[in-house]
């Protein structure tokens, strides 16, 4: 997901180009403000905690780019690429790092493990948003 913050700055293209590059492959991708309550679906396991209310109300503030990823490791891969969630901390050459600031607005946000992103992907895709084309380039990427 870009977050509001990514929309807002106009890094939508810059961030999905990256993911692109890499080789992992687009599988669905769509523009939503997120209404509060999937907001506190997404976000349950942090219910409670001191950043919750601030990190629903943000995550709710503006579109967001809800976006299925493909590829060899591709959790992995994706969190490395996003770097540290304190974008502060977040290497140099991670979205994070290169563009961030802070860890409200870390500008995305990617599922830690094949669970939760079955889980996530539920909550914003229905199975006919999701496309399963094999890309030409696919033999040097397996
Ligand atoms: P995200 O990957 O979307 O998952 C939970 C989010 O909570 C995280 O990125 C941060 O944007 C946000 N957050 C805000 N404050 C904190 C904090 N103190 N610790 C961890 N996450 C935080």
């Amino acid at each position: 997901m870009i977050k509001p913050d990514g929309f807002g700055r106009r890094l939508c293209g810059a961030i999905i180009g990256r993911y692109e590059r890499k080789g992992l492959r687009l599988v669905g991708l769509k523009m939503q403000v997120i209404p509060r309550d999937l907001a506190e679906r997404h976000y349950a396991e942090h219910a409670g905690k001191p950043f919750y209310e601030d990190l629903v109300a943000f995550i709710t503030s503006g579109p967001t780019i809800l976006m299925v990823w493909e590829g060899a490791d591709a959790i992995q891969v994706a969190r490395k690429m996003n770097g540290a969630t304190d974008c502060q901390k977040a290497d140099v050459g991670t979205i994070r790092g290169d563009f961030g600031l802070n860890t409200r607005n870390n500008l995305v946000h990617a599922s830690d493990s094949v669970e939760t992103a079955a889980r996530e992907i539920n909550l914003y895709f229905d199975e006919s948003d999701l496309w399963d084309f094999p890309m030409p380039d696919g033999h040097w990427l397996s």
